[in-house]
Formats: C-alpha cells, sequence, structure tokens
C-alpha cells in the first residue's frame, strides 16, 4: 500500500468513528420545552427571538452555554433557557424519536405536569371543522389530566369496581396518556354517550375511526387488541401522534405496543 492510501484509509476509518459518535450524542440530546419557549439568536434575553417553541414539543439539545443551550427546532437553530428544557428523566414514560409513549409498563413521572398540548389542540380544532362540513359533531370532553386528578378518578373507580376491574378501564395514576396533555376523549352530539361502549356505534365514532388519522390521532385502545393495550376498548380515546406516525399505525393495524415492538401493557400490576 503506498503512503497515501494509507493515510486515506485511517481518514476515512477516523471519520466514521466521528459519525456515529455524533449519531448518539443527538440520539440522546432531545429536550422537551417545559412551557411555551422563545428561540432566540444568542444566550440572553437581548437578543431576537427566532421562533416560539410550543409546550411539550421536542427540541435537538446541541450545545450548552452558560444557562442556555443551542438548540434545533425543526430547521431553526437559536438558544433557549436550559430550565425550560426537560430530559426524559424529568418526564418519565419511553421516549423514541420525537414520540412519548405511556403505557402500564411505561410510567410518567408525577412532577411530569405539561398541561394540554397546542399541537394536539390546534389539531382537533382542524379535525373539528373538517367534520362539521360533513355535519358531524366533535367535542374534546377530556383532554389533559394531571397526575394528582388521574389519581383522584382511578380511586374513585377503585371505590366502585375494585383495584382489579378498575385497571382494566382506567390508567392508575402516572400511567394516563391523558397526563402528556396528547390523549383527546372524543364525543359527538350525544354527551349521554361520552366514554360508554355505545358511542362506538354512533356516525362521530365511525367519522373519527376513519379519518382521524389524517388529523395525527390514533385509536389507543382498539378492540381486539386489549392484550396489547391492557384496556378495554374506547371508541373515545385518541392519541395525538403527528400525521406522519398516525397514518403508519391506521395502514398497519398495530397498536403502539406491537409498533414499537414492546412488551404488551400490564394494567393489573400496581
Ligand atoms: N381510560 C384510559 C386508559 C386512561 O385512564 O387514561
Ligand atoms: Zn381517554
Amino acid at each position: 500500500m503506498t503512503k497515501m492510501k494509507r493515510t486515506m484509509v485511517i481518514v476515512l476509518s477516523a471519520t466514521a468513528t466521528i459519525a456515529s459518535f455524533s449519531q448518539v450524542a443527538e440520539a440522546s440530546s432531545y429536550r422537551q420545552a417545559k412551557t411555551q419557549l422563545n428561540l432566540r439568536t444568542g444566550a440572553s434575553t437581548e437578543n431576537k427571538v427566532v421562533t416560539v417553541i410550543p409546550t411539550s414539543e421536542y427540541v435537538t439539545e446541541v450545545s450548552r452555554l452558560g444557562t442556555w443551550s443551542k438548540v434545533r427546532y425543526g430547521t431553526k437553530t437559536g438558544y433557549a433557557s436550559t430550565k425550560f428544557l426537560l430530559t426524559d428523566q424529568q418526564i418519565g414514560g419511553l421516549r423514541i424519536g420525537k414520540t412519548l409513549v405511556v403505557n402500564p409498563n411505561l410510567p410518567l413521572r408525577s412532577t411530569y405536569a405539561p398541561g394540554e398540548s397546542p399541537i394536539a389542540r390546534a389539531a382537533f380544532e382542524k379535525m373539528k371543522l373538517a367534520a362539521k362540513q360533513e355535519k358531524i359533531t366533535l367535542v374534546a370532553f377530556s383532554t389533559y389530566r394531571s397526575y394528582a386528578y388521574q389519581k383522584a378518578l382511578f380511586d374513585k373507580y377503585v371505590a366502585r369496581d375494585g383495584f382489579e376491574k378498575a385497571s382494566t378501564y382506567s390508567a392508575q395514576p402516572g400511567k394516563s396518556e391523558h397526563q402528556t396533555g396528547l390523549g383527546f376523549d372524543i364525543g359527538g352530539a350525544d354527551s349521554s354517550k361520552y366514554a360508554k361502549f355505545s358511542f362506538s356505534s354512533t356516525k362521530e365514532a365511525k367519522w373519527l375511526a376513519t379519518n382521524s388519522y389524517r388529523y395525527g390521532f390514533h385509536l389507543r385502545y382498539p378492540l381486539g387488541k386489549e392484550s396489547w393495550t391492557g384496556y378495554t376498548y374506547e371508541s373515545w380515546h385518541f392519541r395525538y401522534v403527528g400525521a406522519t406516525l398516525a397514518a403508519q399505525l391506521k395502514v398497519s393495524g398495530l397498536t403502539m405496543e406491537e409498533y414499537y415492538k414492546l412488551e404488551p401493557g400490564k394494567p393489573m400490576t400496581p
């Protein structure tokens, strides 16, 4: 081998090492906006705002500068205050890419309290308007629920039905998608069918089952998938996952547990 060729081999293998290293670093530097957050051109509040990052959106942290983080948000790069960027540890559940998975095996931290996702709300409003054009009424009757609220709800069901039964239809505190602000319970014109099995045969439920994926909503607890999700069929519970993933889930007919090759949900274990 000539000297030149040997040098090339060394340079190429060094480049490959750096490339795989930076991919690892990138994967572990996702952060979630704790509140609505300004992305600025520099590391102080005197710098101009590049864009506003909505609550619960994921950004990639590139580096730190004092109390500021250099982050990427979509195609934009700028600086955001580090204290408003949550780590995976502070959230709990399981983040896969920019998708936060919550199920009976993957609980959220009790302190994680993002409120309703403005992105999910905007998607719901868009869907509601589209449905209205087809004379379909959609109502989001339960969206964000705090850890404390979910605990009160679950405790009420336990008092009525016992722990085991309650766990088949209600998430234990920390294990509800509603705590992420991305879980939307949706009903139709008849409020007496909210969160009831009877909602499944309404025109609104059928419209949702067919069309909700276009707006980024996934029917999270389908009929026949109880052993995967850990919950009985809920024709009203939708999880906002974004239009790309929602379409993939719809086409494949898979639950999030199956799609991501996770353990099936086990609601019975406290
Ligand atoms: N009913 C669903 C499982 C929840 O409580 O989040
Ligand atoms: Zn729900």
